[in-house]
């Protein structure tokens, strides 16, 4: 028997061949698990563990995230009002707690997969119980695409007062840095 990775999985050619499509490397396993931060509580979809590929770590919710939601739910005073874009959203999380003291919060990252689960949480924000919610919207930025940037300027012109972003930095070993404050230097 042979295995051999495909695009998809009606790709397997004979018997003996065992087609490794993507669903066999991506968990799509997610958790309803509820956060809270003081006196907000936060209901996404995340996974618990990594997925086997590298760039899938958005599926989780990460240290850095706790910690920024903390100091944010303590601080919330800084957020009245604002208009954030966060990069490197991940599913979400702390952009859902900003939409609840800003006027706007747009979303971002460059993997796929972790933008739909993304998107599936603010859509579940929106069908429980908070009718104080931000407009929250989710939009690819990959860094430095300035193809990504420029169609989000186009639909944010004036930029925003905040950009936050939790546990991108260990992205720097790799060597993104540059590209991250390029997509930076774009926002107003
Ligand atoms: C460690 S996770 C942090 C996720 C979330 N902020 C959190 O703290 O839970 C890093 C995130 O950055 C995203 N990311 C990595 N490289 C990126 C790039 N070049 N452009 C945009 N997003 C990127 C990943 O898809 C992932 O969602």
């Amino acid at each position: 028997m042979a295995l051999q990775l495909c695009q998809n999985e009606a790709e397997e050619s004979d018997d003996d061949t065992v087609c490794l499509g993507e669903s066999f490397f991506v968990n799509r396993e997610y958790n309803l698990t509820t956060f809270t931060f003081g006196p907000h509580s936060l209901r996404l979809l995340c996974l618990r563990s990594a997925s086997t590929d590298y760039d899938l770590t958005g599926q989780l919710v990460w240290p850095g995230a706790v910690l920024l939601n903390n100091y944010l739910s303590d601080n919330a005073g800084i957020l009245e009002g604002c208009s954030i874009i966060e990069l490197g959203s991940g599913v979400g999380i702390t952009g859902v707690l900003c939409s609840k003291f800003c006027h706007e919060v747009v979303l971002t990252d460059h993997n796929d997969e972790v933008l739909e689960i993304m998107r599936k949480n603010i859509e579940l924000q929106s069908t429980l119980e908070n009718p104080s919610c931000a407009a929250l919207r989710a939009m690819k930025l990959e860094w430095g695409n300035s193809d990504h940037l420029s169609k989000i300027l186009q639909e944010f012109p004036t930029g925003f007062d905040l950009v936050l972003g939790a546990d991108i930095y260990i992205l720097f070993v790799h060597n993104f840095s540059p590209l991250l404050f390029k997509s930076l230097a774009n926002f107003p």
